[in-house]
């Protein structure tokens, strides 16, 4: 291994000055060995190691990309042909941060060098995820609509003659079963479409203030029975948490996470459903200030990755056919959106799942 450079030749107090007194994060690397050469403050801050350990360090032990790979874009900075890339960047902390390099060639008494300037994006990407998901749901969500009323329409026909096929045969003939399979499959239809009405929610919904942690506490019994024997359900609503909002929408935010939560656990276990405030500071999404918090966390298999990244998604379901329609997060996603909040999940495989629904509290119930 070589050893490690010394620092620059002839700093001069300019440039000193311009690489030290900016909060932009810069980098100065020898393109040929992948040092770091020199680091300023705002580097130090970043990635959270000091100046002398960044100078003992290559660049490929923060670019997470494979060192040839590196070694190869820095080539084509040196050579003064590209000057702009998206990297994934390694901290001390070992967290890894999305950002954007704007970097360029430059000499020092004879020495090359590669000077980056680093902008951490990582907020703003997660931000254009988030954003692209919503657009997303509510493009789907248009679509699913027009198609759900147009359905039930039909459906109501189907039904009304097989009311009417019903009352003109006789009771005890040979279509009896088969008209009362048909009648059960239409209704079931009909079920299914008036859940796509409702995440599409093409009516608007009438809201009014309410008290989140009361509606819950309320459902205790029902959630109870739903939940079966093998699960253990632990409430925590330590005060009125009041909202602003559709409480039959939010009834149902409540049933479908705790039935989720069950699927997730046939064989029994534990699930914390709570209610509280929570005090957001620079979160990249919501603003600053308390939050009402509905969170419901299991014991149960917990998420892969990609269901994590695609739980949201309208008619994402690992379940088998005919068990699970996928609309359920994806319903839970909406009534948070529409009622000026959010949702999140927490989860890893055989870790268990907690999903949060964050919404604004309603000021003039608390006074
Ligand atoms: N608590 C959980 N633990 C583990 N996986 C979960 C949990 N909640 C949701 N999932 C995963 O996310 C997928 C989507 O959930 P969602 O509620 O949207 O649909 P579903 O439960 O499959 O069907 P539906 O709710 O419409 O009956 C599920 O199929 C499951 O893979
Ligand atoms: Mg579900």
């Amino acid at each position: 291994m070589n050893p490690a450079p010394a620092g620059l030749a002839d700093p001069s107090a300019l440039y000193r000055a311009m690489f030290e007194r900016n909060p932009a994060i810069k980098l100065l690397i020898d393109p040929k060995e992948g040092w770091i050469v020199d680091a300023n403050p705002a580097a130090v801050a970043f990635y959270g190691w000091d100046v002398e350990q960044l100078r003992s360090m290559r660049i490929w032990d923060i670019n997470t990309m494979h060192p040839a790979d590196i070694a190869a874009r820095l080539e084509e900075t040196r050579l003064g042909k590209r000057h702009r890339f998206t990297f994934q960047h390694r901290t001390a902390s070992g967290a890894l941060k999305d950002v954007e390099v704007f970097t360029g060639p430059l000499s020092d008494g004879g020495r090359e060098l590669v000077f980056s300037i680093i902008h951490d994006v990582t907020e703003r990407r997660q931000l254009q995820a988030r954003m692209a998901q919503t657009e997303k749901l509510e493009a789907i969500g248009q679509l699913a609509g027009t198609v759900a009323h147009d359905f039930n329409n039909l459906l109501s026909v189907v039904l009304g003659y097989a009311d009417m096929l019903g009352e003109s045969l006789p009771p005890e003939g040979a279509h009896r079963r088969p008209l009362g399979e048909l009648t059960r499959a239409a209704s079931q239809a009909k079920v299914l479409t008036r859940k796509l009405l409702g995440f599409s929610r093409r009516q608007p919904v009438e809201k009014r203030p309410f008290d989140l942690a009361g509606l819950t506490s309320d459902l205790h019994s029902v959630l109870d029975r739903l939940l079966g024997p093998g699960i253990d359900l632990n409430t925590h609503l330590p005060s009125p948490a009041p909202v602003l909002a559709n409480p039959a929408e939010w009834e149902q935010v409540v049933i479908n996470l705790l039935m989720n939560a069950r699927d997730a656990m046939p064989s029994g276990g534990a699930i914390r459903l709570s209610v509280c405030d929570v005090e957001l500071l620079d979160d990249p999404e919501l603003h600053d200030g308390t939050w009402i918090e509905l969170a419901v966390a299991d014991s149960g298999s917990g998420m892969s990755a990609e269901t994590l990244a695609r739980a949201f998604e309208p008619f994402y379901t690992t379940k088998p056919p005919g068990q699970g329609t996928g609309l359920g997060l994806a319903t839970v996603y909406n009534v948070a959106l529409h009622a000026g909040g959010t949702a999140r999940i927490e989860s890893s495989p055989g870790a268990g799942t907690t999903v949060r629904v964050l919404l604004p509290p309603y000021r003039s119930l608390t006074k």
